[in-house]
């Protein structure tokens, strides 16, 4: 019998020690490299890809780039990411060439963007957002506006502040959070006449609201985002400002849960200006002012299209 408890109290003693080890390998091993890589090329500035990529970044970047103290994309603190991820600021990616991006080449703005590798080899976990299905003329734009002389992207040395990634950034880092392959094949503009595809083009690929409107990030499919569990069907827990709770909106055609008796000026108008039928959106939801007239009225065709998913989304905040 004793000799039983002293194996039984060997094998937990091993599994304690191989928990602490564990613990303490995933503390060190910190957020991992990958080999950094300049697909190369020259990116041409010209007018049109300026104020594309002044849309885009508006966006898509300012969110958490841009900082109300310099009036510039000179990086912040990033409140609204769950502190479970820990401490995160963004960068400072002004044309400035010590803190900034000054001297990065236009190849490696692009291939971290793709893939979330910066030039260091250093990878951005989860909360640098990886543009995988954006077309080579809108990520192209993207890196014109940046090079341009534009106020937000005009030279500033305000210092980057490292993030504090948690235990559990960097667990995940080792399971789950990697690197997206740099495409091999172009990846084309969509057919702006074929509402269809310019609105998935959209909703999945430029704007990418499925991220936040389908079930819960942690089950969408960057690579298929159609393949996304709960796809526009809502619930997916965001966080306001204050750090309360709030729910994406149901966004399919279902009639008595989603979107499904509205009008297109009703969806027209609740993306642009924010006002629904019901009342306004909240954050993280703010007003999509930007979008054309031609991008609400494709993604309102495109959604007619996607499966209706019946979810009543509690649309209370909870702590
Ligand atoms: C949800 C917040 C968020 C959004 C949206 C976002 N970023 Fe970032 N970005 C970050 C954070 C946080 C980091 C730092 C990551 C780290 O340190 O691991 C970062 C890092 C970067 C870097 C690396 C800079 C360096 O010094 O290593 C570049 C370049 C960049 N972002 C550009 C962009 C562009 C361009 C967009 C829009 C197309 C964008 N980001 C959208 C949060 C964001
Ligand atoms: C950062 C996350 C996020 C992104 C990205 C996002 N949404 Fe939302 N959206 C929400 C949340 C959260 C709500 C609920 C707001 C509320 O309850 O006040 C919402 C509400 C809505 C509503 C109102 C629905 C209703 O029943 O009240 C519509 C319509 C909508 N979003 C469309 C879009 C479209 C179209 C896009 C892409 C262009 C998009 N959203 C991108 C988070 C997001």
């Amino acid at each position: 019998m004793k000799k039983v408890f002293i194996i039984l109290g060997s094998l937990v003693g091993l599994v304690v020690l191989f928990g602490i080890g564990f613990f303490i390998f995933i503390a060190l091993r910190g957020i991992p490299s990958y080999e950094a890589k300049d697909p190369g090329g020259k990116i041409e500035i010209t007018p049109e890809r300026v104020a594309n990529g002044k849309k885009m970044v508006s966006l898509l970047c300012s969110k958490c780039h841009l900082d109300p103290a310099t009036g510039k994309l000179s990086g912040q603190l990033v409140a609204d990411v769950p502190t479970i991820f820990g401490e995160i600021h963004s960068r400072n990616i002004t044309n400035d060439k010590t803190n900034g991006i000054g001297k990065w080449t236009d190849g490696q703005i692009l291939y971290l963007l793709r893939t979330g590798i910066r030039i260091d080899g250093r990878f951005t976990p989860i909360y640098m957002p990886k543009f995988v299905h954006l077309s080579d003329e809108d990520i192209k734009s993207v890196v014109a506006y940046l090079r341009s002389d534009d106020p937000w992207v005009q030279a500033s040395n305000s210092p980057n502040v490292e993030c504090k990634p948690s235990w559990m950034t960097k667990f995940l880092c080792f399971v789950a959070f990697k690197p997206i392959p740099y495409p091999e094949k172009a990846i084309p503009e969509p057919d702006k006449n074929d509402k269809l595809a310019f609105g998935k083009y959209l909703t999945t690929g430029k704007y990418e609201c499925y991220q936040c409107h389908s079930k819960d990030f942690a089950k969408n499919d960057i690579i298929n985002p159609e393949k996304s569990e709960g796809f526009f069907g809502g619930g997916n827990g965001l966080l306001t400002r204050e750090g309360k709770v709030i729910h994406s909106a149901n966004i399919t055609m279902d009639k008595e849960t989603g979107i499904g008796n509205w009008t297109e000026d009703q969806f027209r108008n609740a993306v642009k200006s924010g006002i629904t039928p019901h009342g306004t959106t909240r954050y993280p939801m703010d007003p999509w002012t930007l979008l054309s007239d031609e991008e609400t009225s494709s993604i309102f065709a495109y959604l007619k299209t996607v499966p209706e998913i019946k979810n009543k989304v509690n649309r209370e905040l909870t702590e």
